[in-house]
């Protein structure tokens, strides 16, 4: 019996979780595939719970699981603590605890919410990306990192630090996925500036090499944030590190109209990770105002990767575009004309589409 961790973390991570766990409950049923479901803690409601964002605890539930499905961490009664022990810490220590160096963020415009994008029709219309973004690795975790007094007033300092080794196996990640796909990788740094960037592009440039079926470009960051809104259509697979990474899928959120719509898939040589790409926007928690489309997509992926089920997958997927279809909107994506709904409200239709098949 598949064992799913699920850490629904801070702000909205609980209830869209809660949707999503419906969801799959009712893919269980219609798949049989008798899951399991436990649940631990992460981030700020492990902070208040045992003094830290990521108990032992929860670290060997999620080693003895088949997959990791988690909400959102962090929040403003947090915001005072230091780096070390910030409700972000949990989650970023858990990726690198289970080596969960691949994130994938595909974005892809849904028929139903062209209009939804705060970008015009023309631009949107057909964009499908997919964002492979280096997780355990670069600015995010290299040492020395903190901050120190010194007699002229504070110092600050990250370190960016990327090995072959860690881009080469990111590289082949992006890679394998535009074989399935359109066939084109788009490699983001900033070789121009950044020696960890001339790396990258030198250990990409290599890796091409046994795809040729595969074109390669390469493109700067900055570039690269604006070509995203200026023809997000030219791109298939982005491939970035860490930093860029995480900037780069959130713009990618915008082209298909809300961030409360990007899942995620974090993979390694252990469990999987699952989670939407946003964060736990206390400004609407505890509302039943979240779009919980982002968490089930994401379990989607679960299905897909972790349970190599890619019925079950496909089969979420499309519940989610037939409830979008019908017309049903969580708050940030509603325009006129649009039935708005609640974050429950909006599980449960996806669960009842799902039901049905
Ligand atoms: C993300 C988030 C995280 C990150 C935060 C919450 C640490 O923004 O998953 O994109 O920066 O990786
Ligand atoms: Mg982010």
């Amino acid at each position: 019996m598949p064992k799913i961790a699920v850490l629904p973390g801070d702000g909205i991570g609980p209830e869209v979780t809660q949707e999503t766990v419906k969801v799959l409950k009712v893919a269980a049923e219609r798949f049989a595939l008798s899951l399991v479901f436990e649940e631990g803690l992460l981030g700020g409601s492990a902070i208040d719970a045992t003094g830290s964002p990521l108990p032992k605890e929860t670290v060997r539930l999620c080693k003895e699981s088949d997959a990791i499905l988690f909400g959102a961490v962090g929040g403003p009664k947090w915001d005072a603590l230091s780096t070390p022990i910030r409700p972000e810490r949990g989650l970023l220590n858990l990726r690198r605890e289970l080596s969960l160096y691949a994130n994938l963020r595909p974005a892809k415009v849904f028929a139903a919410l062209i209009d939804a994008s705060p970008l015009k029709r023309a631009v949107v219309e057909g964009a499908d990306i997919l964002v492979v973004r280096e997780l355990i690795g670069g600015i995010y975790y290299g040492d020395p990192k903190g901050i120190e007094k010194t007699p002229e007033g504070e110092r600050a300092v990250d370190t960016c630090i990327y090995t072959t080794h860690e881009v080469k196996r990111i590289a082949e990640v992006a890679f394998q996925a535009a074989l399935k796909r359109r066939r084109k990788v788009t490699s983001v740094d900033k070789a121009n500036v950044m020696a960890t960037s001339e790396l990258w592009r030198g250990v990409v440039r290599e890796v091409a090499e046994a795809y040729p079926e595969v074109t390669l470009e390469h493109m700067y960051s900055d570039n690269c944030a604006m070509q995203l809104v200026r023809d997000p259509k030219q791109f298939d697979v982005i491939v970035a590190d860490n930093l860029f990474g995480d900037l780069l899928s959130d713009e990618a959120a915008m082209i298909v109209g809300s961030i409360g719509l990007l899942p995620s898939a974090s993979l390694g040589t252990g469990t999987g990770l699952y989670e939407p790409v946003h964060g736990s926007a206390p400004d609407i928690a505890g509302k039943d105002l979240a779009n919980p489309l982002a968490a089930i997509l994401s379990a989607a992926m679960l299905l897909r990767y972790s349970l190599d089920h890619d019925e079950a997958a496909r089969a979420v997927e499309r519940a989610v575009e037939e409830v979008l279809h019908q017309g049903y909107r969580t708050i940030d994506i509603a325009q006129t004309g649009t039935k708005q709904i609640s974050t429950k409200r909006m599980g449960d239709l996806v669960a009842e589409a799902l039901a049905k098949g």
